[in-house]
């Protein structure tokens, strides 16, 4: 007997990024700090900043309707719609909904993944779900970012990495071969601490000592993320192949989270994965959180990199930690 598994498929992808270029030249005026140390550190030559108005849910809504343009898709017809964000709108209604209103998708059931910079991996997953499962036949997965809001401006060692952005994709029922083969997702809240918000939640609310501590802004321990990030990088990655049935000279095309350029190389050395098959764009972009993987997938579609039946990994860590990957098959 031969059982045939119905996989669910990316169809189309959208991104936005805001018009603001900050360059590390732009920080030097921000904080004490140089061009030659952000770059030789990290990779990045500049980043995205939204103004002060736009929100995740505008950004997120930009991306959106760029990829349900892409994949004929009506807001009406959409029946799942995942936000991933770090920097909610809101604390409270879920930034899902807000972007529900803004593009009119009446129909869905819209709720927010937090899963910080893994969040888009994360999401994808929980619409595969809902789709393999027959509770909807389209899902909008949309990442939305703005880190200009959470990082400490007076912060040299965090504000220099992040920057603000969008990417979504349009997710649904595969009638071929292609789609999310093997996934594998890990966290670990007891080193929850190496990189949070400490206050403003429900556990120490906002107040003028929080304001005064700029404790509700991010505060993170680098090298001790560094060195966590690269080993559950490739680990998942090795797990995920692994449930797809693949080798990893199988992989053709790399989209690691954009954090850092020398997180991006350990850990392809480190997973044995050779650079000419990773996507990198962190030198432009920075750290976008859960946004850097769908808009680094929405430039690799423009710039005619992917074709039909190529074999991808999709790898994240972030807050939490939260880390994982995902294969598909484009
Ligand atoms: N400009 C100039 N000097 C700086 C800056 C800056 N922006 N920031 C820190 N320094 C100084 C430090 O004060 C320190 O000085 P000291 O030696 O006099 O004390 C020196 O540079 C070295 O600091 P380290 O923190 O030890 O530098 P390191 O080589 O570890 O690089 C970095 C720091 C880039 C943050 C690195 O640890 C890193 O990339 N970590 C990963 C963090 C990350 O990417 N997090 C994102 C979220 S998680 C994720 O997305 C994977």
């Amino acid at each position: 007997m031969t059982t045939t598994k119905a996989f669910v498929e990316i169809v189309s992808t959208g991104r936005f990024l805001p018009d603001r270029v900050v360059t590390n030249r732009d920080m030097e005026s921000i904080v004490e700090t140089t061009d030659a140390w952000i770059f030789e550190r990290t990779g990045i030559r500049e980043r995205r900043i939204a103004p002060p108005e736009m929100t995740a849910a505008d950004m997120g809504a930009a991306a959106a309707r760029v990829a349900m343009e892409r994949a004929d898709v009506e807001p009406e017809d959409v029946d799942v719609l995942i936000v991933s964000t770090a920097t909610p709108d809101r604390l409270l209604p879920a930034t899902a909904c807000d972007l529900q209103g803004l593009i009119g998708a009446t129909k869905a059931v819209a709720f927010d993944v937090v899963g910080a910079c893994t969040g888009f991996i994360y999401a994808l997953t929980v619409a595969e779900g809902y789709l393999s499962t027959g509770r909807g036949k389209i899902a909008l997965v949309v990442a939305t970012e703005k880190l200009s809001a959470i990082v400490d401006w007076e912060d040299r060692t965090t504000c220099v990495l992040f920057g603000d952005g969008a990417g979504a994709a349009v997710v649904r029922s595969s009638a071929g071969e292609r789609g999310i083969l093997g996934t594998h997702h890990q966290s670990n809240g007891n080193l929850a601490d190496l990189l949070y918000r400490p206050a403003g939640g429900a556990a120490i609310p906002m107040d003028e000592d929080v304001l005064r501590n700029r404790t509700h802004l991010i505060r993170m321990s680098g090298r001790e993320i560094f060195k966590h990030a690269v080993r559950a990088m490739a680990d998942s990655s090795g797990q995920a192949l692994e449930r797809s049935g693949w080798a990893l000279e199988d992989v053709d095309l790399v989209f690691p989270h954009q954090a850092n350029i020398r997180i991006i190389k350990a850990t392809a050395r480190y997973a044995g994965l050779p650079m000419e098959k990773v996507f990198v764009n962190v030198d432009r972009y920075g750290n976008m959180s859960s946004a850097t993987i769908p808009v680094a997938m929405d430039e690799a579609i423009e710039e005619g990199r992917l074709e039909p039946g190529m074999k991808l990994l999709l790898v994240a860590f972030g807050a939490g930690l939260t880390w994982g990957a995902m294969a598909v098959r484009w």
